[in-house]
């Protein structure tokens, strides 16, 4: 096999199909089941774009009243959920407390191992509605603060807020949230859902499948970058320093985090969306100097390299203003993103082929192990 049959990291192979989402690499746009991203953030509630991922139409209003209903009723997680997540140690990754907290799940579901699409979808939904209160569990122990246990009375996005911080912010923030969920949601075959469908190709469950996509997605050069972006525009600290610290990171051949995609080269679609959600929320909170930061530095570097930013850029530094720890932004990406994993999940299960691809092998010929003597 010559070098050019090879497409390391699988860059532009179709791999399979899908129905779930459509990514238009000429067009830089991308829809849920039909609609565009941008449509659904401004009509919609990241409550009825879960049901739309999951069940290919956007809800009447009575199917929306029964999903979040049932959403509402099955957020709180049992005692021995909540010891683990806060007997983990305080210093790691809190995308390993998700990860451990999945895998228990996993371990105490009887139906875990049971694949009917009835079964399945129970668990997305089970598992949609308590990964917030993980998230908000580990969020407070890590100040030192107990639970603040769920409440069925705010929806998804204004209950996440109450368990972390015990408050409900102002409207503008709880939108800018859900905007953020909405546009996280689902992105057809990127890694993470590569991974959690590699994973149910071999016709294991899915909570082992999202343990696996939780893993793919903590990488800085996958979900990890809303994270990276924060700790970057920190690292930079105003903007009269953007142009000679961007300076310093291309002669040491750094990637700029928040910038670059591999099937969008023109810019991300989702993009002005989070960042008007994010202008919002900074005229609600005065806080120019990040705009600031934000703006020029995107002016420069996309002026140097054409090369543009993605929706981690306006998200992360949307969720610092919000008030969430930098660790947390990948956590909270998955929230999001467990709706389309596990569309895909069931999508693969439903017309399963085993994911096994070759390699090109480069390593020594075939040789003689040495016979020792004695
Ligand atoms: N900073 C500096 N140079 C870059 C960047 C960047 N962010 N992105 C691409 N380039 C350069 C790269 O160095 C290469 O240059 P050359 O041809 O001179 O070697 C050229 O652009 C092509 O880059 P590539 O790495 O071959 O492109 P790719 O399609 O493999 O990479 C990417 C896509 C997302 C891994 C990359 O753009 C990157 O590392 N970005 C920073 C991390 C990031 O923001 N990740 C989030 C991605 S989108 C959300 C998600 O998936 O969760």
């Amino acid at each position: 096999m010559t070098e050019q049959e090879i497409k390391k990291g699988l860059a532009g192979v179709v791999v399979d199909t899908t129905a779930v989402s459509k990514v238009v690499q000429e067009t830089n746009s991308l829809t849920y089941r039909g609609y565009p991203v941008q449509e659904l953030a401004a009509n919609c509630s990241f409550e009825e774009v879960a049901y739309l991922i999951w069940h290919g139409e956007l809800p009447t209003p009575e199917q929306l009243a029964e999903f979040t209903a049932k959403e509402r009723s099955q957020r709180a997680i049992d005692q021995q959920l909540i010891d683990l997540v806060r007997s983990m140690p305080e210093d790691c990754h809190p995308m390993h407390v998700v990860q451990t907290a999945v895998a228990y799940l996993g371990g105490v579901d009887p139906e875990a191992e049971v694949e009917t699409p009835e079964a399945n979808q129970a668990k997305a939904e089970r598992l949609y509605a308590q990964l917030p209160t993980i998230v908000a569990i580990d969020h407070r122990r890590r100040h030192g603060l107990d639970p603040v246990a769920p409440t069925e009375d705010l929806g998804y996005a204004a209950n996440f807020f109450k368990m972390v911080f015990d408050e409900v912010p102002a409207e503008e923030v709880v939108r800018c949230f859900d905007v953020s969920m909405i546009l996280y949601a689902e992105h057809s075959f990127n890694a993470s859902t590569f991974t959690a469908r590699v994973i149910t190709s071999t016709t294991s469950d899915m909570y082992s499948a999202v343990a696996g996509a939780v893993g793919a997605l903590k990488g800085p050069l996958h979900g990890g970058a809303n994270e990276a972006v924060m700790a970057m525009l920190e690292e930079v600290g105003t903007a009269d320093r953007a142009s000679a610290w961007i300076d310093q990171a291309l002669s040491e051949k750094k990637k700029i985090m928040g910038f670059g995609h591999r099937v969008y080269k023109n810019g991300d679609s989702r993009v002005p969306t989070m960042r008007k959600a994010f202008e919002d929320m900074v005229r609600a909170k005065g806080a120019d100097d990040l705009l600031n930061l934000y703006n020029t530095f995107e002016e420069d570097f996309v002026g140097r390299k054409g090369i543009y930013p993605n929706l981690d850029y306006p998200s992360g530094p949307a969720y610092h203003l919000m008030g969430f720890d930098t660790p947390q932004f990948t956590p909270i990406f998955v929230m999001s993103r467990i709706t389309g994993w596990t569309a895909h999940i069931m999508e693969q299960q439903a017309s399963n082929a085993l994911i096994r691809p070759l390699s090109a092998y480069n390593g020594p010929e075939q040789r003689e192990v040495p016979v020792k003597n004695g």
